[in-house]
């Protein structure tokens, strides 16, 4: 019997912690979409000229972000590369990290594998809830990410923008992160559609065999 309170406890557990943990009504649905290479484009631009200034994302080449995203070599190491002038290279940040850590408490994370780390809904969820907070050292706090160390960086932005728009440009930003944290999702997904085609038009071969295996049989 105690053991099967033990077990009832122990398989309620995760429930208790994910009530515990509370509805955080800021968390709202991110709009990807991996097949829009408009807004992946946006996405990239937006990073490299907001993000990489703090933050790596040193498990990507922009060469391989040049060819995903159809960005033309030329246009992206005019415009899109700050850090190095080799298009072969990975995207590292310019700011040292123990200067990182001096200015902000802590370094910023390498942001390659953030969309998957953390899901594509906090992320974006993250990037839209910042909110002014005079008792934080940079003026600024975040619902999704309470007391966060990073500043707002795109507030700027926000605010020339308006709501909406702002809101566009970070599901473009989100969406680019959930590319660079799973390059290869897209094509998984496309790949996908062919092998359960395939599948299907297997069957009807092996109906037919079946068929005629079994005929004399019964
Ligand atoms: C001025 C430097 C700076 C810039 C620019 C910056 N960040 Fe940050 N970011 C930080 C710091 C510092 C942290 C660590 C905060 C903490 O742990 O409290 C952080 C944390 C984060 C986190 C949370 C990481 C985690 O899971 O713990 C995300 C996501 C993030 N940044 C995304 C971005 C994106 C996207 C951009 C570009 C729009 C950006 N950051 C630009 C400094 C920066």
């Amino acid at each position: 019997m105690k053991k099967l309170i033990v077990l009832l406890v122990a398989m309620s557990l995760p429930m208790m912690v994910q009530a515990s943990s509370g509805h955080n009504e800021y968390l709202v649905d991110a709009p990807i979409n991996l097949d829009d290479k408009a807004s992946l484009q946006k996405g990239a631009q937006i990073f490299v000229n907001n993000c990489l200034g703090c933050h790596s994302a040193k498990y990507m080449r922009y060469e391989r972000v040049s060819d995903d995203l159809e960005i033309p070599a030329d246009i992206m190491m005019e415009n899109l590369m700050f850090t190095t002038n080799k298009i072969g290279d990975v995207m590292n940040t310019a700011m040292p990290v123990d200067l990182a850590k001096k200015w902000f408490g802590t370094a910023p994370p390498d942001l390659t594998l953030e969309a998957r780390a953390r899901g594509s809904d906090w992320l974006y969820s993250y990037l839209i809830s910042f909110y002014a907070d005079e008792s934080r050292p940079f003026g600024v706090n975040n619902h999704i990410f309470k007391d966060v160390g990073m500043p707002h960086v795109l507030q700027t932005m926000q605010e020339s923008m308006g709501e909406d728009e702002f809101k566009t440009n970070m599901a473009d930003l989100t969406n680019y992160m959930v590319y660079t944290a799973e390059p290869i999702r897209a094509e998984r997904e496309r790949l996908g559609y062919y092998v359960i085609g395939f599948l299907f038009i297997l069957l009807i071969p092996v109906y037919f065999l079946n068929k005629e295996f079994w005929k004399d049989i019964d």
